[in-house]
């Protein structure tokens, strides 16, 4: 008697306990699309962002050749009515055009290249593929004074989608760009470090910008999550760059040190 009594209350237990489970099911199956969807949301805004950023960045790239051509017509009318034009004047000039030309051509295609959706992952190399971030915001960054020093030497693969790789970087290098004004710093250095070491792949993004505001530092990978003015944030940037350090199988973390921030990229071998 007391056994039944007590096998069927385990029975209703039981039932209790699936029907539970039945209802977690279908609420982390809603978590999960709902989550998915929202990622989609955010990656699309990331990438509007992302390309309003790199127009800006092609736009200061190109200012600069686009004067010199401009400059280098009005100066050869000058020249040839004051008799000037030899071989040589020709020459030396239709190389300077062609140097003007090429760095646009350069931006251009890098520009291409970083909105070209390859889903494939590879090999690629790190210092590489930072230097070609590099040719599309030098422009940028140097009339903002700032100094991008790439300290290593030794060439290290990343096996990831390497678009995905710049789009971290170039997040977390803007992201300092703007700490920079913001914070109206002179000394302004941007650090960058990659080295294997104890079964890991590190890349270290250091500057001098004087780091991440102690109230928001633990937020900042979170989506929305932004210091900046309306308009001028949107939060997404840390969001989407953590999550392609964990598509990578990797993490992404930030610690105040000496006169900023350092955002570290950690990848198993
Ligand atoms: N290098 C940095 N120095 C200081 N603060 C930073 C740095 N990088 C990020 N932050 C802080 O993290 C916030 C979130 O960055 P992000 O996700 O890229 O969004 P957004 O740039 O649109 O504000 C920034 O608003 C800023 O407060
Ligand atoms: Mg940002």
């Amino acid at each position: 008697m007391l056994l039944k009594i007590f096998l069927e209350r385990c029975q209703a237990r039981q039932n209790e306990l699936d029907s539970l489970n039945k209802e977690l099911e279908k609420r982390i199956k809603k978590e999960v699309e709902l989550s998915k969807v929202n990622y989609k949301r955010f990656e699309q805004q990331a990438k509007m962002a992302a390309m309003g950023e790199m127009m800006d960045a092609v736009a200061h790239q190109w200012k600069q050749p686009l004067n010199a051509l401009s400059m280098m017509s009005d100066m050869m009318r000058d020249d040839f009515k004051n008799g000037l034009i030899t071989q040589e004047y020709v020459d030396e000039l239709a190389d300077d055009a062609q140097g003007q030309i090429q760095h646009m051509v350069t931006t251009l295609q890098e520009f291409r290249n970083f909105f070209r959706p390859r889903q494939t992952e590879e090999n690629f190399g790190v210092k590489r593929s930072i230097q070609s971030v590099m040719v599309l915001v030098n422009d940028e960054f140097l009339q903002n004074n700032i100094q991008v020093d790439i300290q290593s030497d030794k060439e290290i693969l990343l096996y990831a989608n390497e678009n995905e790789f710049k789009h971290l970087v170039l997040n977390i290098i803007n992201n300092a760009k703007d700490a920079f004004n913001d914070n109206d710093i002179s000394e302004r250095y941007i650090y960058i470090n990659f080295y294997e070491k104890d079964g890991y792949k590190y890349v270290d993004i250091e500057d001098t910008a004087g780091g991440v505001p102690q109230n928001i530092i633990k937020d900042i990978f979170k989506p929305e999550v932004t210091s900046k003015a309306e308009g001028k944030g949107t939060g997404i940037g840390l969001y989407m760059s953590i999550q392609i350090a964990q598509k990578m199988g990797g993490t992404l973390t930030v610690k105040n040190i000496n006169k900023g921030a350092c955002f570290s990229l950690k990848v198993p071998l």
